[in-house]
């Protein structure tokens, strides 16, 4: 089980929701099932609308991750990653902070996501 909360100046206050362990939902999915108002127009990693911060809660950093083509090429012409930075995540598999929601498949931690 994990702990994802929500937080944004476009909402009243933090939302904390509970997603449980082998759900392979999106980021995205899961916030619109709880009314939390990530923006998004394509739903399929090509807008870069959708682009979170993600910041790990439970203290054991970032979790090896992959990131499609697609991800990494919409969030370095968004400005949201360096080339720097995705060339470090091929050799350390260790996700940047920006990701797509709709990308971003959940994983058993806990986490942060800004938007
Ligand atoms: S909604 Fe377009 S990239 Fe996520």
């Amino acid at each position: 089980m994990a702990n994802i909360t929500f937080s944004s100046p476009a909402m009243k206050k933090d939302i904390t929701v509970y997603a449980v362990a082998g759900d392979r939902r999106s980021l995205l999915a899961v916030a619109q099932e709880n009314q939390v108002p990530i923006h998004y127009e394509c739903q399929d990693g090509e807008c870069g609308s959708c682009a979170v911060q993600v910041l790990p809660l439970s203290g054991k950093g970032p979790k090896g991750v992959h990131l499609t083509e697609k991800e990494k090429t919409v969030l370095l012409l968004s400005g949201k990653v360096s080339k720097e930075e995705l060339a470090r995540l091929e050799v350390t598999d260790v996700a940047p902070e920006w990701r797509l929601a709709c990308q971003y498949m959940l994983l058993d931690d806990d986490i942060l996501v800004k938007f």
